[in-house]
């Protein structure tokens, strides 16, 4: 019979339990059998899942050492450990997750498994919600905010998007990303964790400011950071959402690889795809898979609206740089509805020049990429507004055509890009990614225009320039961009 196990020693199953600060818990199972000198079994924390390969000594003082096979290498952990009492003092020495001392107690037989696999879906023809005919706009906690989110500060920002201008200019969803979450009920239902008293009041609140609201899990039973994750509950979270009022939900992998291979992305996407169609309300549905499985090619059929391209950006030049020029590439695959995400923005987060925050805008916008803005909207500098509520640059992002650009002309570490837009102009950008200022010389046969045009319109600089024959030469800063719109 399951039961604490009264064997003496190390044998048995273990709960380190650590407030998170918000009434959820962090939680590290040692599952030990100790035979002598060696100590065998598991180490679960949240999404990881370790097997122990080596260990040392005994119940005094012991070390194990427990790895994780992960499609992209091995993963370990060591603790240092000893009994004292009823409780074992541990140690992280080394690895993956925060450096800790934990103190665990003796919990049930079985408490902390795995749970059991539930087969995915099979897959059926594509569903479109019918969302997203433009690339959604709006803001993300996670870039300034990680785990620190909390209603106050939602609030705020709702505040701050309805009278800066952001909403008017199309920034419409405020995405809680994750660390939202807390417990589930006896009935499984999910529940906000206690830095979001009311989920619901939230929601009306946002909604009543003429904007909408976001929402973050994932498909596996634990988040990126260890929360509550939908796994086995994804109906039922979607019903919970739609009760909400919620209006977009990005679905992050991370905790689902314990559970399922890479190659069954596309029908666990489906399954929450699915279940959010279900509940009739119109929930924008993004996909975080960091790019895996060339997820451009399948996205859109369990219903995703976006889907990131890659892993996680930062705010620096060489983060957005690496992202935004290796994109172009996987531009047929946005249209309308269904939308590559390179990530969410961090223009005004305070590691880049205005300069590189420009580019930063432009690259997104002839991306045709989701503009979701990651800074502290409530607090930022007149320039880092202006950037991020530029209507022309956004007219370009939100273009209706929904082509995204080519990139046409390249020369060292100078490039144009052109975009076709829906009213036959052509957006065109001149990027110069050298740190020094550049003089940029190209034709615009080369952009795709045939004729010399007859507009030059700089996007920026919110002018028009002078046309001076079949070539133009832009002087462009290091790091920067000269934006037109041409006719
Ligand atoms: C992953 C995602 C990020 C963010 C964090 C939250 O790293 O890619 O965008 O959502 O998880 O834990």
């Amino acid at each position: 019979m399951a039961g604490i196990s009264a064997a003496s020693g190390l044998t048995g199953n273990w709960l380190a339990a650590t407030p998170n600060g918000d009434s959820s818990m962090q939680r590290t199972y040692f599952n030990l059998k100790q035979q002598g000198n060696r100590i065998t079994g598991t180490v679960r924390w949240t999404l990881h899942f370790f097997s122990i390969t080596e260990s040392s000594g005994g119940p005094e003082n012991f070390t194990i050492t427990a790895a994780m096979p992960l499609s992209w290498g091995q993963r370990r952990v060591t603790y240092r450990g000893k009994l004292e009492g009823d409780e074992l003092h541990l140690v992280k020495v080394s690895g993956f997750g925060p450096d800790s001392k934990l103190i665990a107690h003796r919990v049930l037989e079985g408490e902390g498994a795995l749970p059991a696999r539930i087969e995915p879906p099979p897959l059926h023809p594509a569903r479109d919600n019918g969302l997203a005919r433009t690339p959604p706009m709006g803001w993300n906690s996670w870039n300034k905010f990680a785990n620190r989110i909390d209603d106050a500060t939602v609030h705020g920002i709702a505040d701050a998007m309805a009278s800066n201008g952001m909403r008017d200019a199309g920034y419409v969803y405020v995405n809680i990303d994750d660390t939202w979450e807390g417990e589930r009920d006896a009935q499984g239902n999910i529940h906000p964790n206690s830095k979001f008293p009311d989920m619901k009041a939230l929601a009306d609140y946002v909604h009543a400011k003429g904007l909408k609201l976001g929402i973050y899990s994932s498909p596996g039973p634990d988040t990126c950071e260890g929360y509550e994750g939908s796994y086995g509950h994804e109906e039922q979270d979607a019903r919970t959402y739609a009760a909400w009022g919620i209006d977009y939900l990005k679905y992050d992998w991370c905790g689902a690889f314990t559970i399922y291979k890479d190659s069954e992305m596309q029908a666990v996407y489906q399954k929450m795809g699915d279940a959010l169609l279900a509940t009739g309300r119109p929930i924008v549905f993004s996909l975080c898979q960091y790019g895996v499985g060339n997820v451009w090619k399948w996205g859109a059929d369990p219903g995703g609206n976006l889907w990131r391209t890659g892993g996680d950006i930062s705010d620096s030049w060489d983060s957005i740089s690496r992202i935004g020029f290796s994109q172009i590439q996987l531009a047929p695959y946005a249209r309308p509805g269904h939308w590559n995400d390179p990530d969410m923005l961090e223009i005004g987060n305070g590691h880049m020049t205005d300069t590189e925050y420009r580019t930063h805008m432009s690259l997104w916008s002839m991306l045709a990429a989701p503009l979701i803005a990651g800074n502290d909207v409530r607090n930022m500098s007149p320039s880092i507004l202006e950037i991020l509520t530029n209507r022309e640059v956004i007219a370009i992002d939100q273009d209706k055509a929904g082509h995204p650009a080519r990139r046409v002309w390249q020369s060292g570490q100078q490039e144009v890009w052109s975009r076709e837009l829906a009213d036959g102009d052509t957006a065109v950008a001149v990027f110069n990614r050298a740190p020094a200022d550049a003089k940029v010389t190209f034709r615009w046969a080369d952009a795709g225009i045939r004729e010399t045009p007859s507009h030059i319109r700089d996007l920026w600089r919110h002018a028009e320039q002078r046309g001076n024959g079949p070539e133009y030469s832009a002087e462009v800063p290091g790091h920067g961009v000269v934006l037109f719109r041409v006719r």
